[in-house]
């Protein structure tokens, strides 16, 4: 294995199920050390038991990834336990359905809190850290291909999710000459435990039956390309959003399709 991974540390954001564990996971199957953040104890007490005996080290830290107080904790205990940190994954965002005309103000503020304030307040205090050790850090942010084009309900959320690609491209530009990566990903329809409760419980057919690929996205998927972006074959792509969709978002509704 090549020594890029080695004494590494990773900062991840509602790490504990989903896309952010399975992205954990991998890390630390490399030798990655990880600190987990989850706004759920329970679900991050399991996840941290469940990677005890992984190559990298993980610690976990819960709380509220919006929380400034928080984001700062988050990497200034990474940063103490590991030494340096070198991977930012800002995955934590919440999905809350409503129609636009009746959308509440508590869900778009939650939404915008955690997608964005959150998102944008990580990658910040990431990007001084990184600059303070002088080393070329990578941030992935998580979007959505609902920020790229429209999904009923999700108004709010697709416009957070549209933010972040933008958010990439401005930081990818702007952070360019630290040498820190800024890349987003937008997963399509992903199979995680949330997921899998949509649509009645038939959320995997409904999306096979809709998506050109006939497979919806894993959390393996996103991971893979996540670590693509985090890898060394990665070092001079910025600013740049890859979609993981099998080709749903490409689509264009077109009269008896
Ligand atoms: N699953 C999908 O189909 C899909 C598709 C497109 C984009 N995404 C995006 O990918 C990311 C991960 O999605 P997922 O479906 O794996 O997530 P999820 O909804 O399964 O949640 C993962 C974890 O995040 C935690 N979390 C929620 N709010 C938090 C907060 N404020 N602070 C800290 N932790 C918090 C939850 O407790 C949970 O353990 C999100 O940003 C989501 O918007 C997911």
């Amino acid at each position: 294995m090549s020594d890029y991974y080695k004494n590494k540390t990773a900062v991840i954001t509602g790490a504990a199920i989903g896309i952010g564990y399975e992205i954990a996971v991998q890390l630390l199957q490399l030798g990655v050390n990880v600190l987990m953040n989850d706004i759920d104890q329970e679900a991050l007490d399991k996840a941290l038991k469940s990677v005890e005996n992984f190559e990298g080290d993980c610690i976990g830290i819960v709380g509220d990834s919006a929380n400034l107080t928080l984001i700062d904790a988050l990497i200034e205990t990474a940063v103490e336990k590991f030494g340096a940190i070198h991977f930012v994954i800002a995955n934590s965002g919440i999905t809350t359905f409503g129609d636009f005309l009746n959308y509440a103000p508590e869900n778009f503020e939650k939404v915008v809190n955690v997608n964005l304030k959150g998102t944008f307040y990580l990658a910040q205090k990431a990007a001084k850290q990184f600059i303070k050790q002088k080393i070329p850090g990578r941030i992935v942010l998580m979007s959505s291909v609902t920020g790229h084009t429209f999904h009923p309900d999700l108004t709010a959320y697709g416009m957070s999710k549209a933010a972040i690609i933008y958010l990439a491209k401005n930081l990818g530009v702007e952070l360019a000459k630290y040498n820190i990566t800024v890349n987003a990903i937008s997963p399509g329809a992903t199979l995680t435990d949330r997921t899998i409760e949509l649509e009645n419980g038939d959320y995997q057919k409904i999306w096979e039956q809709t998506t050109p690929s006939g497979k919806v996205t894993t959390p393996k998927e996103i991971a893979h390309t996540t670590l693509f972006l985090l890898s060394e074959n990665a070092s001079n792509i910025t600013g740049q959003t890859i979609v993981v969709d099998g080709g749903w978002t490409s689509l264009s509704p077109k009269p008896g399709m």
